[in-house]
């Protein structure tokens, strides 16, 4: 049996030896069959990687099955509601400098589990099904049903939605905070902003967290009911990162009908089920071609979206054809990704925004 006393005794050893000693205090220590929640306060941002895979290895080793871990300043964490057990070193907290600042608390508050901001991740196995596409439409369709949206373009590796939104200025900086560009109602936030010239970028592990929180406490959402993130294909290490910061991030996972396909975005699903992230749908792209006379034509293969929805226990929220939007350049506000709402595709991407907001208003 895993009690909070032994959790904390743990957890100094590991914080002493991975500090060299200096002060860390933890707090809101929750232990819920055999899942360990911990809050670490007051760590220095450089040890946070190295301290919280210690704290896995230890953690799971006196048996607990899943260890999620917060860092926060103890100032920030102050003004917090507590959610559990005392401070495992009581006082030490206020003796230690305090980081961050007025925005650290902002970005706490955002990835609060009850600050009511709902976080859906889009997720897959491969490339190139159609993630950033679904993420766009998802997001514009939840605007068009009145909900206030953002997008976080977490690929880092192939960071598109800028593009396909039809975003050509770049954000501005207000009292040092980013306010994120705004298109068809939705606050757009992308790495792709800040590279010049789309020049590829070599991202070591830690610095993916580190642009990751940035998103989260310099940027100005404001008010937000929806925050969808786009993912880079697989299951590395940006989904962990959004796992670890934001734990209760809701998934659709995006397939093609061809079976390998739906295979290998398994992958993708299974990833979810271990980070404990609810997957709400899976949504089929690329179903199939609508001919001149109206037929279906299933062009590359039928049924990866229901297996796949069948093994998640999930549900296949929508197939949606192939074609892209009929947008014209000429148009005012062209915007190459984006399905009309009049559109056939467009009505679909409605129909998804109605599952999820049914889903996510009942949660
Ligand atoms: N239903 C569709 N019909 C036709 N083309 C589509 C459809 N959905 C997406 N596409 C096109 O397929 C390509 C890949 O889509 P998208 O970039 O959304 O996929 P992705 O999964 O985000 O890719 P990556 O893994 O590279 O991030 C794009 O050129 C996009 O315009
Ligand atoms: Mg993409």
């Amino acid at each position: 049996m895993l009690t909070r006393e032994d959790i904390i005794r743990t957890a100094e050893q590991v914080a002493a030896n991975v500090t060299g000693g200096a002060p860390v205090g933890f707090r809101d220590v929750v232990v819920k069959e055999n899942t360990v929640q911990l809050t670490v306060l007051d760590a220095n941002e450089a040890v946070h990687l190295k301290l919280e895979t210690d704290l896995q290895a230890a953690l799971k080793e006196l048996g607990a099955t899943t260890v999620h871990c917060r860092f926060r300043s103890s100032e920030a964490s102050a003004s917090a509601p507590q959610g559990g057990v005392g401070d495992a070193k009581n006082g030490q907290e206020q003796s230690e400098p305090v980081r961050g600042h007025a925005a650290g608390m902002e970005s706490n508050k955002l990835l609060n589990e009850r600050s009511g901001v709902h976080f859906i991740a889009v997720a897959s196995g491969k490339g190139g099904v159609g993630k950033s596409t679904v993420t766009v439409n998802l997001a514009v369709a939840l605007a068009r049903r009145g909900k206030r949206v953002g997008i976080i373009d977490a690929d880092i590796y192939g960071f598109s939605v800028p593009d396909m939104m039809g975003i050509e200025e770049r954000p501005a900086v207000v009292n040092e905070r980013v306010i994120p560009i705004e298109k068809y109602g939705v606050k757009v936030m992308s790495m792709g902003f800040f590279v010049e010239d789309n020049a590829p970028i070599v991202w070591r592990g830690p610095m993916l967290g580190k642009m990751l929180r940035n998103f989260f406490a310099e940027i100005e959402w404001g008010e937000v009911d929806y925050i969808l993130l786009d993912l880079p294909p697989g299951t590395g290490d940006v989904a962990l990162d959004v796992h670890q910061m934001i734990p209760h991030s809701k998934e659709i996972i995006v397939t093609t009908p061809h079976a390998t396909a739906a295979f290998v975005a398994a992958r993708a699903g299974a990833m979810a089920i271990k980070t404990e992230h609810e997957i709400i749908g899976v949504v089929e792209n690329m179903s199939y071609y609508v001919t001149k006379s109206g037929e279906h034509e299933y062009v590359f293969g039928k049924g990866g979206g229901a297996r796949l929805a069948e093994s998640l226990n999930a549900e296949l929220m929508a197939q949606i054809p192939l074609g892209a939007p009929d947008n014209h350049v000429s148009e005012p506000d062209f915007s190459p990704s984006v399905y009309k709402a009049e559109t056939p595709t467009g009505q679909i991407y409605l129909e998804i925004a109605d599952r999820v907001i049914a889903k996510c208003d009942k949660a």
